[in-house]
């Protein structure tokens, strides 16, 4: 996978079932950058641990992810899809890291700073965080990192480190940038909070039919009165739709909400209508991958091996640097 394209690296949590935030927001922009970018996307298992619990889950929603990356259409021969924890030097890069990282960076961690004030048990695990989120990324050199605009400060941090050991030792490491994608940094839940496993307020990606009608159904709306007119622009509802529907869609369902005797869960059945529409085909193609197991380990085997091979010879040069010869 030695090419003189950019190379684009981002990395997804296993936090439960993956929805439509993790859709819209990380799988399609990333996959987007397939097109002109070489891609390497990892499945951050390691990340998962400051919260999960549940090694049985943490397995099965690994081997969902793999899934989920292929039924959507990345090309593993072209590009790299590994797991994090296959490819164990990460942990060895961020003790390195943790060398020249001072506490009063990690402090600044907008993460941790909400666990603290939210009261939440907080571990070195999650303190640790941006430290292991940058030997993620330096270890593979990306151009760049597709991430929501809730990471920035995680790159801003990496950059920090890299320039650290850099000033330290010479320029052995690679600054990357960041690449935010400004129009989809919130999808809204199913209350209006930006979508998050976290708010339970989700809409899975890959479930059955029926669940994703009654999901949709419990959207948030407010009480208007069947017969009064809505306003689909700015609503909740409107908003999911814009992801899924065409203009003129949008606008033909405006138009008779507008009108008046059309009730929200009219308009909640065709929002479902049209998510339903856009990811049938891909829900078959994820049953298909999620049934072969054997082809998803395969995967992560390959992905591994490729993995390695890009980052054994910065962890080589970042050794002998420290003075491991
Ligand atoms: N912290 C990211 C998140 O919560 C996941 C992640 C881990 C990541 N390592 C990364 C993203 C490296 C980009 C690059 O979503």
């Amino acid at each position: 996978m030695t090419t003189n394209k950019k190379r684009s690296l981002t990395g997804l949590k296993v936090t439960g079932n993956l929805h439509l935030g993790n859709y819209l927001g990380t799988l399609l922009p990333a996959l987007e950058l397939t097109k002109t970018y070489d891609c390497i996307y990892f499945i951050a298992d390691l990340h998962s641990l400051t919260t999960q619990r549940d090694g049985n889950a943490l397995a099965t929603q690994t081997l969902d992810q793999v899934a989920t990356w292929l039924a959507l259409g990345l090309d593993t021969d072209k590009h790299t899809l590994f797991r994090q924890s296959d490819v164990t030097e990460v942990t060895e890069f961020a003790w390195y890291l943790s060398c020249v990282t001072g506490l009063g960076l990690l402090e600044k961690a907008h993460a941790y700073k909400d666990s603290l004030a939210k009261g939440l048990e907080i571990n070195h695990g999650t303190f640790a965080y941006p430290v292991l989120m940058a030997a993620d990324i330096l270890m593979y050199e990306p151009d760049v990192v597709p991430v929501g605009k809730d990471q920035k400060q995680h790159i801003e941090f990496t950059r920090d480190m890299a320039g650290s050991l850099n000033a330290l030792y010479g320029e052995i490491l690679k600054l990357p940038e960041a690449l935010i994608d400004e129009r989809v940094m919130i999808i809204p839940g199913l209350d209006g909070q930006k979508m998050s496993k976290s708010y339970n307020n989700e809409v899975p990606l890959f479930c059955d039919e029926k669940t994703l009608r009654k999901k949709i159904m419990s959207i948030k709306t407010d009480s208007t009165g069947l017969e009064e007119p809505k306003t689909l622009k700015g609503s909740l509802v409107g908003d999911l739709y814009t992801y899924f529907g065409s203009v003129a869609q949008f606008d033909d369902l405006a138009g008779r909400l507008q009108k008046g005797g059309l009730g929200w869960g009219h308009a909640k059945e065709e929002l479902f209508q049209v998510i339903n529409e856009h990811i049938k085909e891909k829900r078959d193609r994820y049953n298909e991958f999620r049934k072969d197991e054997a082809l998803l380990r395969n995967e992560l085997k390959k992905g591994a091996e490729k993995a390695k091979a890009l980052a054994h010879p910065t962890l080589n040069r970042v050794r002998h640097a420290l003075g491991f010869r």
